[in-house]
């Protein structure tokens, strides 16, 4: 079993339990970032009022508010497509929360064909984050999609 099989399953049965976002987030983001090496940062940013606000994550003290066009995080809710940076130095516009950063990925999350907000993680590592890890990453987004009750959001 694959490192990101081995994710999902743990991930299923973290929200068995309970489906609502913030527990089911909270505990997603202390396994992501237990489970895969080279991070420095790993959690969520939610959708609120039209913006996107930090949610549950691990790591250091993070920006609190980013807008929707800004950042790799605001770029990946506008576009809606997982964005996969080799250098955050190279991306016009990246906000940098912990300077020790180097790669991210992030990727959206949906329900009820709108986005709810984004999964992202960060490395200290240029080039972190492979094809098998964007695919591995897609695969837990549409899982958390599938379980994780986001209904208590104020997404407008
Ligand atoms: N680097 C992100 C901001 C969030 S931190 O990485 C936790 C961005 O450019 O959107």
């Amino acid at each position: 079993m694959t490192n990101y099989e081995l994710m999902i399953k743990q991930a299923k049965s973290l929200c068995e339990e309970e489906r609502d976002y913030v527990p089911v987030l909270s505990n997603i983001s202390a396994m992501i970032y237990e489970s895969l090496d080279r991070l420095n940062w790993a959690g969520f940013y939610l959708m609120d009022k039209g913006s996107l606000l930090l949610g549950p994550f691990q790591g250091r003290v993070a920006c609190i508010r980013i807008d929707i066009g800004k950042g790799v995080c605001g770029t990946a809710v506008q576009e809606d497509r997982t964005i996969r940076v080799e250098d955050v130095h190279q991306f016009p516009g990246h906000i940098a929360c912990d300077s020790r950063s180097n790669s991210e990925i992030v990727v959206p999350l949906h329900s009820d064909g709108k986005i709810v907000g984004v999964l992202d993680i960060d490395s200290p590592y240029v080039s972190r984050f492979s094809e098998e890890d964007e695919e591995g990453l897609r695969k837990l987004a549409l899982l958390i999609e599938e379980e994780t009750d986001f209904s208590r959001l104020s997404l407008e």
